[in-house]
């Protein structure tokens, strides 16, 4: 069975990327086992730091290389992503050993997928970005990628409701994350 790596970017408790997670998970039923990265341990990058990496990092990163896939769900900050998801990805770029460029990262080769909820631009400009940096970086970004532009209900009453079509899209991205 597949095993999927589910992250977050928003830390907020009524987060509409965390109810769109749910959305997924119903949708990918039993056809994979999901884990949901906790990652408010994970340090900020900082060099002095790296090596040995500290603890918090070393979980971060048995839980990417023991995953078949990555699907982050993040909301988009001033037209970008978290700076909270560029740390993990700074962290994840980075050596187990000073100097050892040669040994590929856990992230190296990793499929992600990637999905968003925010403003009337559905997160383009977030996944954009996003799929920028993990490019960089040598993750292998899937597609299709879903992004949800919330309605006038999701605002005011904090609850995300999706129309068929965001509904299909997702399901669209399910499908595809599992097609072989
Ligand atoms: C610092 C900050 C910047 C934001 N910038 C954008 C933006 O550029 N585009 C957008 O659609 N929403 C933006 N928003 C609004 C978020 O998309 C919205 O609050 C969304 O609900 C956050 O996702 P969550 O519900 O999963 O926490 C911003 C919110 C914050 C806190």
């Amino acid at each position: 069975m597949k095993k999927i790596l589910f992250i977050i970017g928003s830390l907020r408790e009524g987060s509409f990327n965390r109810q769109l997670v749910r959305e997924a998970k119903q949708m990918i039923g039993a056809r994979a086992e999901v884990t949901y990265l906790n990652y408010t341990d994970v340090p900020l990058i900082n060099q002095d730091i790296e090596f040995p990496e500290p603890e918090a990092v070393a979980r971060l990163r048995a839980a990417v290389k023991e995953a078949d896939a990555l699907w982050v769900f993040t909301p988009e900050y001033n037209f970008s992503y978290p700076g909270h998801m560029k740390n993990l990805f700074d962290w994840l770029s980075r050596p187990l050993v000073a100097g050892d460029y040669d040994t590929p990262t856990v992230i190296n080769g990793k499929k992600v997928a990637l999905s968003g909820a925010g403003g009337k631009m559905a997160t383009a400009k977030c996944r954009e970005k996003l799929t920028e940096l993990l490019t960089f970086i040598k993750a292998d970004v899937m597609e299709p990628q879903t992004g949800i532009a919330l309605n006038m209900e999701a605002w005011t009453e904090g609850r995300m409701i999706l129309s068929d079509e965001q509904r299909a899209a997702l399901k669209a991205q399910v499908e595809a994350v599992f097609k072989d």
